[in-house]
């Protein structure tokens, strides 16, 4: 899953790779627009409609299906504490939640996350780790892994 796809290019990477993916997002306009520029991929890629603050879960996420839920750039969109209850149920016992955002201190402007609350993330998952994208670590990425602790 690739939360707040965008134009899904980092979802067309992902399924690049060999993952199956779906890329959701809520602006109609991104989809659309996504589904254009990435559509045929022998069905590796997708692209669906969904507000992850103010729509119920998509009922066939379920609970444990999930290998890899990705947030880049589009995790401080979100209501962090409902979405972080909702990843943890959709991901596998094994499952990886990857974050990637700016630090908000680093870059001074309000488009990520603060430290702290990119710290924070780690609560309650059985693996942490993290690696920065910008050697000035204001885009970092956070790997978590385990989310049943
Ligand atoms: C800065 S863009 C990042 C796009 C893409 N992930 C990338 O790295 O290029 C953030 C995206 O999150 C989406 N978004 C924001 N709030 C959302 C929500 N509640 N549910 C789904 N998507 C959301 C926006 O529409 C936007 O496309």
């Amino acid at each position: 899953m690739d939360i707040g796809t965008g134009l899904g290019e980092w979802a067309c990477q992902m399924a690049q790779v060999g993952l199956q993916v779906t890329g959701y997002d809520h602006s109609s306009v991104a989809i659309k627009r996504a589904r254009e520029l990435h559509g045929p991929h022998g069905g590796t890629l997708r692209f669906e409609l969904h507000d992850f603050d103010n729509d119920p879960a998509p009922r066939n996420l379920g609970t444990g299906n999930i290998d890899l839920v990705s947030c880049r750039h589009s995790i401080h969109f979100l209501d962090l504490q409902r979405f972080i209850v909702d990843v943890r149920r959709w991901l596998h016992p094994d499952g990886v939640l990857h974050v990637t955002t700016a630090v908000t201190e680093k870059i001074r402007r309000e488009i990520g996350l603060p430290e702290e609350r990119v710290r924070a993330l780690a609560q309650g998952w059985r693996e942490y780790d993290r690696y920065d994208l910008a050697p000035d670590g204001s885009i970092t990425a956070v790997v978590l892994r385990g989310p049943w602790g």
